[in-house]
Parts: structure tokens; C-alpha cells; sequence
């Protein structure tokens, strides 16, 4: 290697830094929860209108067919909504009844717009229903009132006849949804009211008593969590409501820069990259954390750490609205993907939700739609890469991570997380985040006997790769023939900047 910096070769032609590990097919205990491949669709920007939600010649809404066909190949299992932010401003009987007959709603939270409310709780669920999807609705605790989120429970779950249930056939639907995943307020101590972590402890247990009555499906009740390293939000929240809590969300966003100036989604440097991916391993050090603390007062598990949003924020997309955080998204945004999962994925005994925000059009998106035009940004193919850890049995995986270093600042250079799904397929997810250099991962597999390795492979040959309406596949897997399997060892040619992921048999 010296001879090759001696001599200048470029870094990508340098021999490979070599790492080692292992696979315990034969230990595997914990199930990679579905929920932690879910999604985020809030009233913000043109997620929704615009997005999922749009409208035809003559003004009539309907759902996004295109948006809808290309999110069923993911086989997504949760959305999130109306909110975020916006969910503590949404008052739900706003958004039932005749679309005609609904008032309108100024979103003050993001850009300002008035919506017409045409989008409600039964288009929400015609949504989840054509994604096959499970709904998570979070409640108003901001501005709304206990009365107002158990009424909306009973509208979703009661079998009637009642109040609610007679409201909800009036409208058309005699069955209830039964919907059971349920958020009490959201960044209650931010944009949800400006709690203490003490004040919102009392007022979650006041409105989670409320969510438990003797019909409908059993309540997951999931409390607002903490902003990143707020290690006392769940600590008190865990001393003070951890027997009502089945799960604690947790946001953590991946900045580059500051809030004030976080930088092009598409042009940055080396340095920007190198920033994006020691964000995306905090998440590892934050899940560690918060859940020691869990482990103190529930050492059975038995409440979840949830992140309930996650992804990149960049500055928005150049002639965009601000309000709106309409993004690109590129390589960077990918490995970011990718790290995260592997992440989850390794930390699948307590964490078993979260939510990408968002899914179309605002910040790490699926899609980008406009139009009548759409295409698949790099974090799709990511999650479509991904998507056979679902609900698979984790497999125990020590591997190396080697180093990327940058301008005296190092991270870990490679990610990975391995699963069995019920017929016996081995999925192995691997990333590489240093731009330049190629890693040689060497894996012994213990406990397993296949013969057969496939993969998929996302890379390009600039950090910024992406996808636009005018070249929409510019950036998506192709095969990948980097990995051999020899004498019980999985031996990975891993590119450089890549995500990998391969099928053993
Ligand atoms: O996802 C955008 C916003 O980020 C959400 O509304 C809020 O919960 C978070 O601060």
C-alpha cells in the first residue's frame, strides 16, 4: 500500500483493506419486527397533497396510483400520521364527514398552505388499506383534549351501535378499522407543547387511561420520546408512566452543518459525506443509551424504543418552498439508509418500529412525484434491498468495521446485519461508507451449510448519483458477483461508497 501512495496511485486502485467476522446461523433468537422497516406521512409539504393525495382534471382528489404501485414493492408495513409537528394542531373531526361540507385548515406548522381537509381518518385508512399497510395514528395532545383522542379511538375501533360508531357509518364505513398502534402527542416537549418531561409523564398516563376501554383491538399506546441524547425525557418518562408506555419514540435526524445551514442535498464535499455518516452511527450510540436506561426500570423488554423518525435534512431542494422540505436525495442519502437499518436490525431486541421520514416528496423520501411523473430516489432501492429482514430471526454477526478516515476525523467504515427467514434464507446487508477504497470482508459462517450466493449491489461512481425525472434509474441495484462462498467462508468484495445485500442458500 505504501509503495502504491509512493508511487500515486489513486486510493480506489489500492489493495483492499481486509476485515474479518463471523455468522452464528445457529443462534439466532430475536425477530427483526417488520415495524422497523415503516414510514412517515405527515401533513407537510406535498406528501400528502399533492403526493399520496392528488387531484384529477377537474378537481376531483383521488389516491396516487403511481405512488401507491411503486410503494407496494416494498411491501411497506406502517405509516405513520397526519403528524409530527402537524399532528398536534389536527383536530380529526375536521377531516370526516362530506368532503364538500369539511372546513378548511390553515397549516401553520409547514408553509402556511390552507388544505381543505379532504384527506381525513377514512382516507388514511383507504391509504394503509391499498398499501397493506397498518396505520399509526398519533393523537393531539398539544392542542387537543382527552375527549377528543378517545372519541377518535372509538370512531376507529367501536362496533356500535354508540356515538362514535353511528358517526362512523353515517359517513359510510359500518366496520370499525381496529386500529391498535397509537401516539400520544408528538416532540411533546418541542413543537407539541413545550412539556417538561415531568408534565408530559403526568398528562401521557392522563390521556393513555383513556385508550384502554373494554372493545376493540388491545392499545399500543406509544409515548412522545426524546429529541436525540435527552437521556432524563427517558428516564422520567420510564420511572413515572413505564408501566402505560408499550413504546417510547425516539427522533433523531441526520444533519450536516447546523439546523440554520445544513447544506445541499446534492453538492457537497468529502467532508459533508464523511459528517452524514458519523450521524448516521450516532443512532448506534443513542439506541445503546436509552435503552441501558429502559433496561433499569423494564429489564423484560417489554416497552419498545421506537424511532419514530429518521433520515437526512438538508436545506431544501433550490426553488422550493422552505416550509415545505422538499429534498434530493443521493448515494449519501443511501448509506445513511443503509447504516440506520443494519442498526436496527442489531438492535432488534429493543427497538421495534421506526419511520423513515417521509415518504413522498419531503426530506429522505421513497419517491419524488410531480405531476405525473415520479421516480425512485436511492433510499427506495435501499429499502427494497433490505426488505427480506422483515420479520426474519436476527442472526448474531461480529464483523470488523474497519475505519474511514477523513481529514483527522474517523468513523467506522463498514456496516453489516445478517437474518434467516422461515424457510431458511440467509439475508446479509452490508455497506461501505468510505467513498474511495474497496473493503475484503471475510466472514466464517458457523452452524450453516449453503452453497449458493446472489447478491444485489447500489453504487455509482460520484457520492452525489442520483435519480431525476429526466434520468430516473441512473442510480439502482444491479447484480453483484463480488461475493464467493468456500469452505464455510463468505468471502465480500465490497466496493467502495456501496450497499450490498445477498441472498445465502
Ligand atoms: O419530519 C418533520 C418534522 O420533524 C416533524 O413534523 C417533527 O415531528 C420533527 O421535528
Amino acid at each position: 500500500m505504501l509503495m502504491g501512495l509512493l508511487l500515486g496511485v489513486p486510493a480506489h486502485a489500492q489493495e483492499a483493506p481486509s476485515l474479518e467476522g463471523a455468522i452464528s446461523a445457529d443462534q439466532g433468537e430475536t425477530t427483526i419486527n417488520r415495524h422497523i422497516y415503516g414510514h412517515f406521512a405527515e401533513h407537510l409539504g406535498e406528501d400528502i397533497y399533492g403526493g399520496f393525495w392528488i387531484q384529477d382534471d377537474r378537481g376531483n382528489w383521488q389516491y396516487n396510483q403511481q405512488v401507491i404501485e411503486a410503494l407496494n414493492q416494498l411491501n411497506i408495513p406502517n405509516v405513520r400520521w397526519p403528524g409530527g409537528c402537524f399532528a398536534d394542531y389536527y383536530h380529526w373531526r375536521d377531516g370526516v364527514g362530506p368532503q364538500e361540507e369539511r372546513p378548511s385548515i390553515v397549516n401553520a406548522i409547514w408553509g402556511n398552505v390552507t388544505r381543505d381537509n379532504s384527506f381525513g381518518t377514512h382516507e388514511f385508512m383507504g391509504l394503509v388499506d391499498r398499501l397493506d399497510a397498518e396505520p399509526i395514528i398519533v393523537g393531539n395532545v398539544g392542542s387537543g383534549t382527552v375527549e377528543e383522542m378517545a372519541n377518535w379511538w372509538e370512531y376507529m375501533n367501536h362496533d356500535g351501535p354508540g356515538p362514535m360508531a353511528d358517526l362512523r357509518a353515517e359517513h359510510g364505513r359500518e366496520e370499525p378499522w381496529n386500529v391498535r398502534y397509537w401516539g400520544v402527542g408528538n416532540e411533546s416537549w418541542g413543537c407539541g407543547g413545550n412539556m417538561s418531561a415531568d408534565y408530559y409523564a403526568d398528562l401521557y398516563k392522563r390521556y393513555a387511561t383513556y385508550l384502554w376501554p373494554p372493545y376493540g383491538p388491545e392499545p399500543y399506546r406509544i409515548a412522545a420520546g426524546p429529541s436525540g441524547s435527552d437521556y432524563e425525557w427517558t428516564r422520567t418518562l420510564m420511572e413515572e408512566a413505564g408501566g402505560m408506555i408499550d413504546g417510547i419514540d425516539l427522533h433523531h435526524y441526520t444533519v450536516v452543518g447546523t439546523w440554520e445551514n445544513k447544506g445541499s442535498a446534492t453538492d457537497f464535499t468529502e467532508g459533508e459525506w464523511h459528517e452524514a455518516m458519523q450521524g448516521a452511527w450516532y443512532i448506534d450510540e443513542l439506541i445503546t443509551r436509552h435503552s441501558a436506561i429502559m433496561d433499569q426500570y423494564d429489564p423484560e423488554q417489554e416497552t419498545a424504543l421506537i424511532v419514530g423518525e429518521w433520515g437526512m435534512w438538508h436545506d431544501p431542494m433550490p426553488g422550493t418552498k422552505p416550509g415545505f422540505l422538499k429534498q434530493q436525495n443521493t448515494l449519501r442519502d443511501a448509506l445513511v439508509a443503509a447504516l440506520h437499518l443494519n442498526i436496527f436490525n442489531r438492535h432488534a431486541d429493543r427497538v421495534r418500529m421506526a419511520n423513515l421520514a417521509q415518504t413522498v416528496n419531503v426530506l429522505q423520501a421513497l419517491v419524488l412525484y410531480d405531476d405525473g411523473q415520479l421516480v425512485k430516489t436511492p433510499t427506495y432501492h435501499v429499502f427494497d434491498m433490505y426488505k427480506a429482514h422483515q420479520d426474519a430471526t436476527l442472526l448474531p454477526m461480529d464483523l470488523e468495521r474497519g475505519t474511514y478516515a477523513h481529514d483527522g476525523e474517523e468513523a467506522p467504515a463498514v456496516s453489516a446485519s445478517a437474518s434467516v427467514d422461515d424457510q431458511g434464507r440467509i439475508r446479509v446487508t452490508m455497506a461501505n461508507t468510505d467513498p474511495s477504497r474497496a473493503r475484503t470482508v471475510s466472514v466464517d459462517l458457523r452452524g450453516l451449510d449453503t452453497s449458493t450466493v446472489s447478491g444485489r449491489v447500489l453504487t455509482a461512481d460520484q457520492m452525489s448519483a442520483h435519480n431525476t425525472f429526466e434520468a430516473p434509474t441512473r442510480l439502482q441495484p444491479s447484480s453483484f458477483d463480488g461475493a464467493q462462498l468456500e469452505n464455510g467462508t463468505l468471502t465480500v468484495e465490497l466496493p467502495a461508497k456501496a450497499v450490498v445485500s445477498l441472498e445465502l442458500q
